[in-house]
């Protein structure tokens, strides 16, 4: 029994050489150590050793097995090994590392941010209201007539019950003012959405941040200071900042705010950057009605709102060429704010 137990490790040896996948090994697996493989037949005629010789053959057996063991562990390792090398083919270990990318705000959050602090300087506090408005909330206490072309259904998006998706975040103005005594001084940045066909400059959900400042003898001189302290906290204590006479619904007088500015390359011009004016008399006693007490009366308290686009602001700021890269995540665009 010892001349066949070595005959089967030599045949083994021999196999093991022939297995070169892992499908080949686990046939010679079968072959050799598997329930009616070479070995365990082999081991069945043990019965028929006698007393004396027992010893020795099972050690053998134990030896043959063990061998046979290894070969299919070595040669796994092997086999595993060449498949590793395989798979790191043509890939240089000698190339640097990737940097770990630096975390950074978006760029829209970043003018949100200086634009916020600057008015927190002023006293003005965060405020927010929601973005599924009644036409009240969004039109009607601000002044705006229903036949108004802002409010038409080419323009604002409906719900099938009179609700809609705020055109403007002047809506939190009204809000503010139905729940706060005067004085306010809120500012409020978020989502305002439209019916825009989306091209360079336009997008149907875009960002604004409203403004207003109610309290006794509130003055034009009041807003015009504001604001040009806010836009040239912004884009530098020297920028010009112009007020032209326009019309807006809840303010009057109103105006359309323009900086100066020199894109790169390009003669210095005027761009225009916000709306403002002083809170029209008939959105305070909308007001007094709504809340049905008289702290908001126009001949007792004068204020001044503003609102201004934050994607316009930051294509403005970076020279960004298309509105459209503000919301499409890619990583090349973003990737150059990070250290701003
Ligand atoms: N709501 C205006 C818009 O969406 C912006 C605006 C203009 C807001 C004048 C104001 C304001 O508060 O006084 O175009």
């Amino acid at each position: 029994m010892i001349a066949q137990l070595d005959a089967i490790h030599q045949d083994a040896q021999a196999a093991i050489e022939d297995a070169c996948d892992e499908a080949a090994l686990e046939e010679f697996r079968i072959r050799f150590l598997g329930k009616k493989g070479a070995l365990t037949q082999a081991a069945s005629g043990m019965r028929d050793v006698s007393k004396e010789d027992k010893p020795a053959v099972g050690q053998k057996l134990n030896e043959v097995r063990q061998a046979l063991t290894r070969f299919v562990e070595a040669r796994s390792a092997q086999l595993l090994a060449l498949k590793d090398a395989e798979a790191a083919k043509g890939i240089d270990v000698t190339l640097p590392g990737r940097r770990p990318q630096q975390a950074a705000f978006h760029p829209l959050t970043q003018v949100m941010h200086r634009g916020i602090s600057a008015l927190r300087q002023m006293g003005f506090t965060l405020a927010a209201g929601p973005e599924v408005e009644t036409e009240f909330h969004c039109f009607d206490a601000l002044n705006t007539p229903e036949d108004h072309p802002a409010r038409n259904e080419k323009d604002t998006f409906y719900f099938a019950d009179g609700h809609l998706l705020r055109t403007h975040t002047s809506s939190v103005q009204v809000r503010t003012m139905e729940t706060t005594k005067p004085p306010v001084r809120i500012i409020a940045p978020g989502s305002a959405y439209r019916r825009d066909e989306i091209d360079s400059t336009h997008l149907s959900v875009f960002s604004q941040m409203e403004g207003l400042y109610v309290a006794e003898d509130v003055s034009l001189g009041d807003l015009k200071g504001t604001l040009e302290r806010l836009f040239r906290a912004i884009f530098g204590p020297k920028t010009p900042v112009r007020f032209r006479p326009h019309f807006f619904p809840f303010t009057e007088p109103s105006f359309e705010i323009d900086i100066k500015l020199q894109p790169k390359g390009q003669d210095p011009r005027w761009i225009e950057i916000a709306g403002c004016g002083m809170v029209d008399p008939n959105v305070f006693r909308q007001i007094c009605e709504s809340r049905g007490d008289d702290v908001y009366d126009p001949d007792k308290v004068t204020g001044f709102a503003f609102g201004l686009g934050l994607e316009r602001l930051a294509m403005i700021m970076w020279g960004i060429p298309d509105i459209r890269l503000l919301i499409e995540n890619d990583q090349r665009f973003l990737r150059q704010f990070a250290s701003a």
